[in-house]
């Protein structure tokens, strides 16, 4: 376990730990893992541990023996045989993040982060989130016995999250603006020395979410599928699997890379828009909106780094609207009995809309990172699934709902 962190602009080493960005010219920070030692190994000899995040530990910038785990990863991958006809398609897997210990991804990059956040000695955590970063973020800080503070969009955030992060016995500050705005506060903050930063931009977090990347590809014994699709936020996971399958191309684990594709809500489409034009850099959007509140964010700080991601694999991105996005949802869910949040069935609605125009064809294997729970966002469901019918307690008036 030897690595540098390196500035992904200007590639000058960093040797403050506490820094997010890059001194000499401000750019976004990345790990770079020495992984000379693994050439040659063979990734099977993985399997003596189980499926999860810690398998990959040469892969990790942190002290495995020391490390806050709540045993993230591991998630199913499922082959889903219905939705893939529905979609016109050979083979279509979804790797079901919901599984995970707060029910999202985003427990694979904390068990890293809260990891290093103790052997830096940090006493307090922070973050800024549309929900799923505070309510992961909340329960390692509780695990490693850590203070945290955890900044939301105001009115914005899932009741699930919400209800997580105030759980876990987080300060849950509301901030009157958007994800952004919240992610500015913070990062001034950490900057100032209260809290030590885990958004995704401290680079020790997209190390934890290479993770579901090795997963997917030790799942289909090391066969690599054609396309990976993520829903694309704050733009950090889309890197992270880059990432992961750069490393495992660069050792000879794997012999070709997956076409990256990603996919944002029309009302939240930065870094779509900046593929449109066949940009490196995007130009954030104001004031983002979407049902899928996940990824209601519009100056994505890893937006560079996703747009690399996308360029250096073939890949692609694309937008959906919040009724494409709640159409895919229902369908997973009927189809194959799998419930994920607005934010992940924007996956499934983006390969819709991308096998309707053909950019993706009916004999790709393709996977779709679902990253988060149902349950989540129960508001969501509820206001858009079929009435609960109500009856009087008798058989005579449950049959007559059953069969009119
Ligand atoms: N899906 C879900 C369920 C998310 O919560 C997020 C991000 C994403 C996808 C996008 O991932 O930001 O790496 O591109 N949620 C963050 C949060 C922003 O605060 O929970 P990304």
């Amino acid at each position: 376990m030897s690595f540098k962190i390196k500035c992904f602009e200007c590639g000058a080493e960093v040797t403050d730990g506490f820094l997010d960005s890059c001194p000499s010219c401000g750019g976004l920070l990345n790990v770079e893992m020495d992984l000379s030692k693994l050439e040659g190994k063979d990734p099977r000899a993985l399997r003596n541990k189980p499926l999860g995040v810690w398998r990959y530990a040469p892969f990790l910038p942190v002290d495995q023996r020391k490390a806050i785990t709540l045993q993230e990863g591991g998630t199913p991958l499922y082959d889903c045989r219905a939705l893939a006809s529905e979609l016109d398609l050979d083979r279509l897997y979804v790797k079901y993040e919901g599984a995970n210990p707060t029910g999202s991804f985003k427990d694979r990059g904390m068990t890293v982060g809260v990891s290093r956040a103790l052997e830096l000695g940090c006493k307090v955590v922070g973050c800024a989130s549309t929900g799923n970063t505070s309510a992961s973020l909340a329960a390692y800080a509780a695990k490693a016995g850590l203070g945290c503070v955890v900044l939301l969009p105001s009115g914005k955030v899932a009741l699930g999250k919400l209800a997580q992060a105030m759980f876990y016995g987080a300060k849950v500050i509301s901030v009157d603006g958007n994800f952004d705005d919240a992610l500015n506060v913070v990062r001034q903050l950490a900057k100032e020395g209260h809290l030590y930063l885990l958004n995704s931009i401290n680079p020790f977090r997209p190390e934890g979410q290479k993770s579901v990347a090795f997963e997917i590809v030790d799942q289909l014994d090391f066969q690599v599928p054609d396309v990976i699709v993520l829903p694309v936020g704050n733009a950090a996971n889309i890197w992270a699997v880059y990432k992961a399958l750069t490393e495992w191309n660069s050792i000879g684990w794997i012999d070709k890379m997956p076409r990256l594709i990603g996919v944002q809500a029309t009302g939240s489409n930065p870094i779509t828009s900046a593929f449109r034009q066949g940009k490196k850099d995007f130009e954030p959007v104001d004031h983002p909106e979407t049902v899928a509140t996940a990824i209601r964010i519009g100056n994505p700080a890893s937006g560079r780094k996703a747009l690399k991601a996308i360029y250096d694999t073939n890949g692609y991105a694309t937008d959906v609207t919040d009724e494409e996005i709640l159409r895919a949802q229902r369908l997973l869910g009927k189809k194959e009995g799998v419930g994920v949040e607005p934010a992940s069935a924007a996956t499934v609605a983006g390969v819709l809309k991308l096998r309707a125009e053909g950019q993706i064809s009916k004999s790709e294997s393709v996977v779709c990172i679902c990253t988060g729970n149902l349950l989540k966002d129960p508001d969501t469901v509820i206001k858009n699934a079929n009435k609960v019918l109500t009856a009087k307690a008798n058989a005579e008036a449950v049959k007559r709902l059953i069969f009119s």
